[in-house]
């Protein structure tokens, strides 16, 4: 039996400690937000956050999310700073096809929450490991820095 922290309320699995905290997520709490792309850690589609780091929940098995704090898509709106990221996207229309935009505003996120006036650059490496096929790239970077301006 696993317990963790999901959104904000205790939860715990009998899932196998090797599962992903991804299909636990989506399949075991129905929380569908969080989206599988490359199931390898490479594409970050599946971002969440853990005690608010950005970790691929693909690639996290149960056995490191114990006595966690996880933070999914769905809820990562109630923090000021999601809220301002949340509003932002929607601001400048980032999204496209939209298939990566929840692990994307999952790792802005966490960036903001750490710098809260990143550069170009900060942004391209804290962003670098979230791929879009739609090449949102520009907007999102855009949205980030909007997000910046209004937190600050
Ligand atoms: S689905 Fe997790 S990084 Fe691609
Ligand atoms: S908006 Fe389509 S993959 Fe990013």
């Amino acid at each position: 039996m696993i317990e963790f922290t999901l959104n904000g309320k205790p939860v715990k699995t009998d899932l196998p400690e090797d599962t992903p905290l991804l299909w636990a997520v989506r399949d075991g709490f129905q929380m569908t937000g969080s989206k599988f792309g490359c199931g390898m850690g490479l594409c970050g589609a599946c971002t969440m956050h853990m005690d608010g780091q950005p970790i691929r929940s693909c690639s996290t098995p149960l056995s490191a999310v114990a006595g966690t704090r996880i933070t999914t898509i769905e809820t990562v709106g109630e923090d000021k700073v999601g809220a301002a990221v949340q509003a932002a996207w929607e601001k400048l229309d980032v999204v496209q096809c939209g298939y990566c935009q929840s692990g994307q505003i999952m790792s802005a996120t966490a960036l903001l929450g750490g710098n809260p006036k990143p550069t170009d650059e900060d942004i391209d490496a804290a962003m670098a490991g979230n791929i879009c096929r739609c090449a949102t790239y520009v907007r999102i970077r855009a949205a980030i820095h909007e997000a910046a301006s209004k937190l600050a």
